[in-house]
């Protein structure tokens, strides 16, 4: 459930009407629902609560706005981040350094200092080499990072190629094959104190059938490094739930997966950590935007609007639906193709698409744009970045400024023999 909903024929965010963005801070921009926001947390929360010991841990590379992440962090929720900027981020919203996990498949030596120093809780170390060099650079300091081991489950997650992680040929985590000589050898470094195992399979899993297959994998792979006489005390079983970017959609619930873990894990006596990024931010925000102009078709017209592939890179990259809907519905509808500016045809949000009836200067929304937006926009084109706009009731603010082309252009240089 979110809070974008019609009322007298107006689309609003919360109880703002949208019109009134689009007319204060311009299109296209992304619009964030803070009670949607919040409630995700809630129901993400209440439904692991048959997990007695465990940590939530928002994946900030789907929405890294930082309102967005101090509104998240004041829910309790921790930080799954991938870069230093990410982790910046998380402590600039305010949350805890004990409370950020930091993954992904090539931090640097420099990043790895960093968030050492910044005393961050967790470090998912994805290959012997990455554990041997944090050890190094942890010794040096005298430190001990706290860390697990991820595991690369070889299960098909079942989802988009682009978007699976947990294959074995998928570049993330170490083989499980090898999980448990590989594991051994760096728990015997001084450096890190590796007292876990983490998995994340892939993103929009639409089934919870190859998670569970993944969880009983590594929880029998708990077993048998206990019984190899390391002690383990913490699991981080990642994120990836799906959720609906169609109407009608249905995707398993947060309480089904809550309910399957906490069946999976509940002799495991280990305290959990989840990485949720798409099921918290997803449908808690829209991209608004004004149609440029009707063109007529061979077949069906274009509607050509002014937020394009480098402002929403979802259909674009993986060819996903965002559903399309009029601010101002006229009660009657058309089939169209949805394009953006940008010179070149992968700028296609969709094609045949039944929607709205649509005209030049009308307002429309892309839906479940809350996650995975704004967060990959590019420059593309000489476009500018998109701005972003937090709702909360009958208020608003801009939290992102649109960054303009001639910013960009500010930060380039012809050197002098070129002049
Ligand atoms: N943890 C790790 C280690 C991850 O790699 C990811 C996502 C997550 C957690 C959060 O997954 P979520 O709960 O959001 O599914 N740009 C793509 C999605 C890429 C996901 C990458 N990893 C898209 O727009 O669909």
């Amino acid at each position: 459930m979110d809070h974008f909903t019609y009322q007298d024929g107006v689309m609003h965010a919360e109880d703002v009407p949208l019109p009134l963005i689009a007319e204060q801070v311009g299109t296209p921009v992304y619009v964030y629902s803070r009670a949607t926001l919040e409630r995700h947390a809630r129901v993400f929360r209440e439904a692991l609560e048959g997990v007695p010991d465990k940590l939530i841990a928002f994946a900030v590379k789907s929405n890294p706005n930082l309102a967005v992440l101090k509104v998240l962090g004041r829910q309790g929720m921790g930080a799954d981040v991938v870069s230093v900027g990410e982790m910046r981020r998380a402590l600039a919203a305010g949350i805890a350094p004990e409370m950020i996990v930091f993954s992904g498949v090539g931090k640097t030596a420099a990043e790895m200092a960093a968030a050492l120093e910044a005393g961050i809780g967790q470090f998912n170390i994805e290959s012997e080499e990455e554990g041997v060099e944090l050890a190094a650079i942890a010794a040096a300091r005298g430190l001990t990072a706290q860390c697990t081991l991820r595991i690369n489950p070889d299960v098909d997650a079942g989802t988009h190629d682009k978007i699976s992680t947990g294959k074995a040929d998928n570049k993330f985590g170490v083989p499980i094959s090898e999980a448990g000589q590989i594991f051994g050898a760096l728990s015997r470094l001084a450096g890190i104190n590796l007292r876990g195992v983490a998995v994340h399979i892939g993103s929009q899993l639409a089934d919870l059938a190859p998670l569970e297959t993944a969880f009983a994998k590594l929880g029998t792979l708990v077993e048998a490094l206990r019984g190899a006489g390391h002690t383990i005390t913490h699991v981080d079983l990642g994120g990836g739930l799906g959720v609906p970017y169609r109407v009608g959609e249905v995707l398993p619930a947060p309480a089904e997966y809550g309910a399957m873990v906490a069946r999976v894990t509940r002799d495991w006596g280990v305290k959990l950590i989840f990485e949720p990024g798409r099921v918290i931010a997803g449908n808690a925000g829209v991209l608004l935007t004004r149609v440029v102009r009707v063109k007529r078709g061979i077949n069906d017209p274009f509607v050509i609007v002014d937020a394009a592939m480098n402002d929403l890179a979802r259909p674009a990259l993986y060819g996903a639906y965002h559903h399309f809907e009029a601010v101002v519905p006229r009660g009657a509808g058309m089939r169209a193709n949805i394009v953006g500016p940008i010179c070149e045809t992968g700028d296609t949000f969709a094609m045949g698409r039944e929607c709205d009836l649509l005209e030049a200067g009308d307002l429309a929304v892309f839906r479940t744009a809350g996650a995975y937006g704004a967060t990959m926009a590019s420059s593309y084109n000489s476009r500018g970045f998109v701005a972003e706009v937090l709702v909360d009731g009958d208020r608003f603010a801009v939290v992102a400024d649109r960054i303009e082309a001639g910013a960009i252009m500010d930060a380039e240089r012809v050197p002098e023999w070129l002049a």
